[in-house]
């Protein structure tokens, strides 16, 4: 905080005392690739995150500075004229949610200026855009006393990142990190938008998320692919079920039609949507009764599916979580779209240490990659820390 604080001062000269924001990342607990396929996810928001101090200006422009990339130095760029640069990364997230603001009519009637840190791992599937896109538009709001409701802060920041930033992304992440509520997960109907959190019972045990340090190269074309074959395999059971999303059908439902689909990677794929979904809601019922081990065991079914059916996964990511089912994880799966990212393992807290250890010996002699672990909690969704001046 201190270093933000001091970062402020320095690039963005004198005025009003800002204010202080946290947006978390998040981590999926089961419930993978449903989102987009009107199905239910299982995350939580993370005690990891960005920070941000904010304030107007006076003038037009809109100032923007990271801790985290201090080599692309201040960005500044005129109100009237956002659009999407392909050279600078990370600020078009909090551009494109101003850009949204601005279509849905949300009136913006000055410049402004951010200074952002984040101890998010970055591109490692715990949705550190999204953090910043979330908490850009907890900022606006309270900036320009906007009145919104967290629905909309969720959906504004999905369509910056649908749309100007150009990734098809579902509403999971948003959802999670303006919603997440310490202790508890959430569990998302993504078709209704109903959600419920729910008490992580974690008595004795703890999250464990471990990044593979693998570079998602192909993670959008691959990820537009997956939800392409999605839609082709819901056109075709539409034409005699009358559903309006894959994750509409129980399993037997799927398996009595399952027919229809010739193509056997569209068939697995649509396996993939509605066995998830279904597993999802049993998990969460799982969790509910205390009973952990079955929860784990789900997670583990989880990647099998994502690695046969969906063939998200890759060899990374199989290698950390076949070696933390071997370190007997009491269940552990990638999370995220995949294509390298994180996985996310439930281990007995006295184990945590040796899991660490062992897991990341074997990973890295299967793949030469070093992996990284964070033990994490469910933290709070996003939210102003402290007011400055007006
Ligand atoms: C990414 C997307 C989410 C979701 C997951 C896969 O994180 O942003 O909307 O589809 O992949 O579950």
């Amino acid at each position: 905080m201190e270093k933000l604080r001091e970062a402020f001062q320095k690039k963005m000269n004198h005025g009003n005392e800002p204010h202080t924001f946290f947006a978390p990342g998040r981590v999926n607990l089961i419930g993978e690739h449903t989102d987009y396929n009107g199905g239910h996810v299982f995350p939580c928001a993370l005690s990891v995150g960005t920070y941000a101090l904010a304030r107007k200006r006076e003038d037009q422009k809109i100032r923007l500075y990271s801790l985290n990339f201090p080599e692309t130095n201040v960005i500044e760029v005129d109100k009237q004229k956002l659009s999407y640069d392909d050279k600078q990364k990370w600020s078009n997230y909090p551009l494109g949610v101003t850009e949204i603001f601005k279509k849905a009519g949300h009136d913006i009637d000055s410049g402004f200026e951010i200074v952002f840190y984040g101890n998010i791992p970055n591109g490692a599937g715990l949705s550190s855009s999204a953090s910043i896109e979330v908490l850009t538009a907890v900022i606006l709001k309270k900036l320009f006393s906007i009145s919104i409701d967290m629905m909309d802060i969720i959906k504004l920041s999905q369509r910056a990142e649908n749309e100007f930033v150009g990734v098809n992304c579902g509403i999971m992440d948003q959802f999670s990190i303006a919603a997440g509520k310490k202790d508890h997960a959430i569990l998302l109907n993504c078709d209704t938008l109903e959600y419920l959190q729910i008490p992580l019972k974690m008595d004795g045990l703890r999250l464990v998320i471990a990044n593979t340090n693998k570079k998602r190269g192909l993670t959008d074309s691959k990820y537009n692919e997956r939800r392409s074959e999605c839609e082709e395999a819901l056109k075709i059971l539409k034409e005699e079920l009358n559903i309006e999303a894959l994750c509409d059908l129980t399993n037997d439902q799927y398996e009595e039609h399952k027919h229809l689909i010739k193509n056997p990677v569209i068939k697995k794929r649509a396996k993939h949507a509605v066995y998830e979904n279904n597993r999802t809601i049993a998990a969460v019922e799982l969790l509910n009764q205390g009973d952990m081990e079955s929860f784990g065991l789900l997670m583990n079914e989880s990647h099998r599916s994502l690695r046969d059916d969906y063939e998200v996964t890759g060899k990374e990511l199989d290698a950390l979580v076949e070696a933390a089912w071997r370190e007997r994880a009491v269940g552990s799966r990638m999370t995220g779209a995949g294509f390298g990212g994180c996985t996310v393992s439930i281990v007995e807290e006295g184990q945590v240490d040796s899991f660490i250890k062992k897991v990341g010996n074997h990973y890295t002699s299967k793949t030469g990659l070093e992996a990284e672990f964070y033990s994490v909690e469910a933290g709070d969704g996003a939210k102003i820390l402290k007011e400055g001046l007006l």
